[in-house]
């Protein structure tokens, strides 16, 4: 526990032997820095005299025995790639408990003693139900969405918004050049993070997400009186969980009285680009980080948990603590966004 340095306790598995061989997946959509957590997890594991067996195709692969012992010379040229070199799925076995039930014998029959989730809200789902029946699990939150509670960034993150923020800096200049108005529309399900944030890192003017009501008046009078301020551009950032783009401009048109706003829009949907790339240093360290606790964490008994940045440490936090919880945006971020006179709606949640 000590060498961990775990604020938060996690209760020991208590029936492990020496663990042997580690299974790692990857599973849901893909996140850069995914790779280097993979690698993170190969390197621990051999160090402390684990093997390691790279699971393929998410859960997918545990069912049809798709996997290959992962050693150093697997791991070459990894660490700058984007996506997962173990591939990934939705898998829809594991949405039953007879499916959850026959992935844990097929564990046991694969000859794998401890498990590495990395994935979102949907596979730590997974990872928990693994471990209630006995699977030493230990999950590693990637998502670009960065939805997941208990955890200040999840793999992806990082990468995803240097991304957006330089895609919405090149639409700028094309905005500038002919006085629009653009209406971006960017990744998040259930979370309205990446449209925030990179809000106030690209200078955008309006941040629609999910958490909070969007005032269409209020948006539609920002835009009007930065037009008539002859402003050159105005970039709106829409979260996909709010609605599609389309239908957000349709909105937007019916809320603007007759022959007041006549800036043209036009409508950028960024879609899966978000999702690709090199990562980061900051999602490479994450990756690397969460990796090695993840070895060290089931290497030391632990299970049903997840690696996780608090207060730029990291440290693990109970799966239970996780699953379906709902991550708000940080007070600060909304203090932040107000102050910088984003318009994102109003702190009523819906
Ligand atoms: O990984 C999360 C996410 O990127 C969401 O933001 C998005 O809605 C979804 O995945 C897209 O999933 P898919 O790649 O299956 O279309």
């Amino acid at each position: 526990m000590d060498l961990l340095e775990m604020d938060i306790h996690i209760p020991r598995w208590p029936t492990i032997p020496i663990m042997k061989t580690i299974g790692v997946l990857t599973s849901g959509g893909d996140a850069p820095g995914m790779n280097p957590a993979i690698r993170a997890v190969v390197r621990t594991s051999s160090r402390q005299g684990c093997r390691v067996v790279g699971i393929y195709n998410g859960y997918d692969g545990i069912f049809d025995g798709n996997l290959e012992e992962l050693g150093n010379r697997s791991l070459a040229s990894i660490i700058d790639r984007g996506g997962t070199i173990l591939q990934s799925s939705r898998c829809k076995r594991m949405y039953s408990a007879e499916g959850i039930d026959k992935a844990r014998e097929r564990l046991t029959e694969l000859g794998i003693h401890g498990l590495v989730v990395i994935g979102g809200d949907g596979s730590l789902t997974g990872a928990r139900e693994l471990s209630l029946r006995g699977m030493p699990v230990v999950g590693i939150p990637a998502s670009i969405d960065n939805d997941l509670a208990c955890t200040e960034m999840a793999i992806g993150v990082d990468t995803a918004t240097n991304t957006i923020m330089q895609l919405v800096d090149r639409i700028r200049d094309t905005a500038s050049s002919h006085r629009r108005c653009f209406l971006i529309e960017v990744m998040g399900r259930n979370s309205g993070y990446l449209a925030l944030t990179t809000a106030i890192s690209s200078g955008a003017s309006v941040s629609v997400i999910p958490e909070f009501r969007y005032n269409m008046d209020r948006i539609v009078s920002v835009l009007h009186r930065r037009y008539q301020e002859a402003r050159d551009n105005s970039i709106v950032i829409l979260a996909e969980g709010v609605c599609g783009a389309e239908t957000f401009m349709e909105r937007m048109q019916k809320a603007v009285p007759k022959g007041e706003f006549e800036q043209e829009i036009r409508i950028t949907v960024l879609g899966h680009v978000q999702r690709g790339g090199i990562p980061t240093h900051f999602d490479r360290m994450l990756g690397a980080r969460f990796g090695e606790l993840a070895v060290m964490g089931l290497l030391q008994q632990e299970t049903g948990c997840m690696t996780a940045l608090s207060k730029g440490r990291t440290t693990l936090v109970e799966l239970d603590q996780v699953i379906g919880k709902k991550k708000h945006p940080a007070p600060e971020l909304i203090r932040l966004a107000r102050n910088l006179q984003i318009e994102f709606g109003d702190a009523v949640e819906l």
